[in-house]
């Protein structure tokens, strides 16, 4: 598989960073134990399998084996956390850029992190900061349904999951996607502060969230409102039904179209 990856990326100047391993528990876990042990900006981890990978707020994400893509890549932004609010936001259109460039088709995004195509999540994303004696690290974790059938899904998400084989009927080269992600997610960081109002503007115009009346879940409870704009930190801007508005930002809530998981 990495014969492969390396072979539809080319010569590219993180191709010598990749790692390839069959199984791990979280691409994002084990990648941060190699940034404390001075894994070089670019380092990409690839992973056939996930025993534990991972989701937003504590949730999991099922990653068979062979089936999916699970990759994590390391940056090493020179520049405070604050100034990464919208990582998470430039990383979504990245990974649309990628489905697409390999399969056609352009998912839409729910914010703040996960690809959808209809009602159905194709992929999710999971950005981790950790800091290092070396300053601060971004750990960026892409999850992509590729091969599933129906069935590979457990019960309890079958509703709400998808793959990209499902919905195009064709069965997506994994090495070419991961490949094509490599080249996206190279391009985003290049551009990641000089291109920051051209990717949000990209990324509202593939948010699927925006114009919806939305259920926001928080730690005390459910409140509804309208969708109305993401910042320029990539929060979502929102109006609640008795009319105060809002920015959310991603970390503290859920969110949830007001008839289904979209
Ligand atoms: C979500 O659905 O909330 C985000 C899912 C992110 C999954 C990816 S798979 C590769 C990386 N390793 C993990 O443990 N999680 C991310």
């Amino acid at each position: 598989m990495k014969a492969e990856i390396l072979a539809h990326l080319g010569p590219h100047p993180w191709a010598n960073r990749l790692q390839y391993v069959d199984t791990v528990d979280s691409t994002n876990t084990y990648l941060k134990t190699l940034s404390l042990q001075n894994a070089p900006h670019g380092t990409v981890l690839i992973a056939d399998r996930q025993t534990g990978g991972r989701g937003r707020l504590g949730r999991s994400f099922h990653s068979p084996e062979g089936l999916g893509i699970y990759m994590s890549l390391l940056l090493r932004p020179q520049c405070p956390p604050e100034q990464l609010m919208h990582l998470t936001c430039a990383t979504a259109v990245a990974a649309c850029d990628a489905v697409e460039a390999v399969t056609g088709l352009r998912p839409g995004i729910k914010w703040t992190n996960d690809l959808v195509v209809g009602h159905q999540k194709i992929a999710g994303i999971l950005t981790e900061l950790v800091h290092t004696s070396q300053g601060i690290c971004a750990i960026i974790g892409i999850g992509i349904n590729c091969q599933q059938k129906e069935e590979d899904f457990p019960p309890e998400i079958r509703d709400m999951a998808a793959s990209l084989s499902m919905l195009t009927g064709r069965s997506p080269s994994r090495s070419a996607l991961c490949a094509a992600l490599i080249s996206a997610l190279f391009k985003m960081d290049a551009n990641l502060f000089s291109g920051k109002e051209e990717m949000l503007n990209r990324y509202r115009r593939d948010c699927v969230t925006l114009g919806k009346e939305i259920s926001i879940v928080r730690g005390d409870g459910t409140s509804h409102a309208t969708a109305l704009d993401i910042d320029s930190d990539g929060a979502l801007v929102v109006r609640y039904a008795y009319g105060k508005m809002e920015k959310v930002a991603s970390g503290e809530v859920s969110i949830r179209g007001m008839y289904g998981y979209v």
